[in-house]
């Protein structure tokens, strides 16, 4: 008999237990996960919203007064170096009737809201109210922009809608030893390509996280590299997942050079990783690939590639050559994963689609499919 689980929308109880099963005899998820609206504003509600995103680089906003605006799952936020040195993350809807104060990115040292020129300071204070005489027991100094939960990780300014989310560190500590002499801090945003994808955000990150697809969809670029039948993927501790790609070959590729002080394995390999949901870095030898995902609706997603290198790599000799570079081949293969992408979301949505058993070597879509389950809510067998 099919039983549908309330908690999950248009998720069967039995569509849920084949998800469940150990690895070895686990099915991916249903269509219905990717395809539909109620899946989708559920995700918002129990994962988005009670989730640490990362919004920015500290070195992308280096200087005080420098910002970004985003939108986070309906909220209209700002991501600011304030004057004071500190980075936080606020609303950008003005107090008196919400207009958006700030768009795009820049800097500034007030925030002059383009409505009725109220004016808040790099903290989300307000500091002017013109023509305010005469409203009663009304003070700027009362007034201040709601700021967002934010915590600095290795260089990412992170934000958590919910003000009661434990802190991200701990949660990736044993995540971050992995990748500690990569020196995450250190680098900087060398190079932005932007992506607007017509999936949901799980096709694209599932399709991040194996190299099972090496042998076909990758069959001219990264299978000789990186063979998908050596990938592997550690158990996890926490809420992330790593698939480790060993080198096909015992020379470093030519192109940019390694990061100082990593191992020998780890110029050459390549890791895929991700912080669940959606926290997406790429690790190789010469820097670090961060895919930041928007999630717009079940069908849609915004994609920003940013390529991350040492701050001391920038000044060598052919090194701007060498990033081209490097974005060109990173760029090639995106469009091969893009194909793949577009593929699978029509296959999704076909009416004789069902579950279809992972590989071993899909190890990483399983782990997150169960840290998805027990957010979902789906209650245990
Ligand atoms: S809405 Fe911003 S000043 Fe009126
Ligand atoms: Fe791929």
């Amino acid at each position: 008999m099919t039983m549908l689980i309330d908690r999950i929308p248009d998720l069967t109880a039995e569509q849920i237990a084949r998800v469940r099963q150990p690895l070895k005899n686990a099915y991916t998820l249903p269509p219905q996960a990717y395809l539909s609206e109620d899946v989708y504003a559920q995700e918002e509600t129990e994962i988005m919203r009670k989730s640490w995103l990362p919004l920015a680089r500290v070195d992308q906003i280096a200087e005080p007064g420098q910002y970004i605006s985003l939108d986070l799952f309906g909220q209209p936020v700002m991501v600011v170096h304030g004057t004071d040195g500190e980075f936080r993350v606020m609303s950008r809807v003005c107090l008196h009737r919400a207009a958006p104060i700030a768009e795009g990115d820049g800097k500034r040292k007030l925030f002059t809201c383009p409505y009725h020129a109220w004016s808040y300071d790099t903290t989300g204070q307000l500091i002017r109210a013109p023509l305010m005489d005469g409203a009663e027991g009304f003070a700027e100094k009362d007034c201040k922009l709601p700021q967002i939960k934010t915590e600095l990780w290795n260089g990412f300014i992170m934000a958590n809608l919910d003000l009661d989310a434990p802190s991200f560190a701990p949660q990736v500590a044993d995540y971050a030893s992995y990748f500690e002499k990569y020196k995450l801090e250190e680098m900087v945003v060398v190079k932005t390509l932007e992506f607007d994808s017509p999936w949901n955000w799980k096709v694209l990150v599932e399709n991040f996280m194996e190299a099972y697809h090496h042998i076909a969809t990758h069959a001219q670029s990264l299978e000789s590299l990186f063979h998908a039948r050596d990938s592997k993927v550690p158990d996890n501790s926490g809420p992330w997942s790593i698939l480790h790609m060993p080198s096909a070959h015992e020379e470093v590729a030519p192109g940019l050079p390694p990061i100082e002080g990593l191992e020998p394995w780890q110029e050459r390999d390549l890791f895929a990783t991700v912080m669940f949901p959606h926290f997406l870095l790429a690790f190789q030898g010469t820097g670090v690939a961060w895919y930041q995902v928007f999630p717009q609706a079940a069908d849609r997603m915004l994609l920003k590639i940013h390529l991350l290198s040492p701050k001391s790599h920038l000044a060598l000799d052919g090194f701007g050559e060498a990033a081209e570079g490097n974005a060109a081949l990173v760029s090639v293969v995106h469009h091969e994963d893009i194909d793949a992408n577009d593929k699978v979301w029509e296959g999704l949505k076909a009416p004789l689609t069902k579950q279809g058993r992972l590989s071993p070597l899909e190890k990483s879509i399983w782990q997150l499919n169960q840290w998805w389950l027990e957010k979902m809510n789906a209650p245990a067998e």
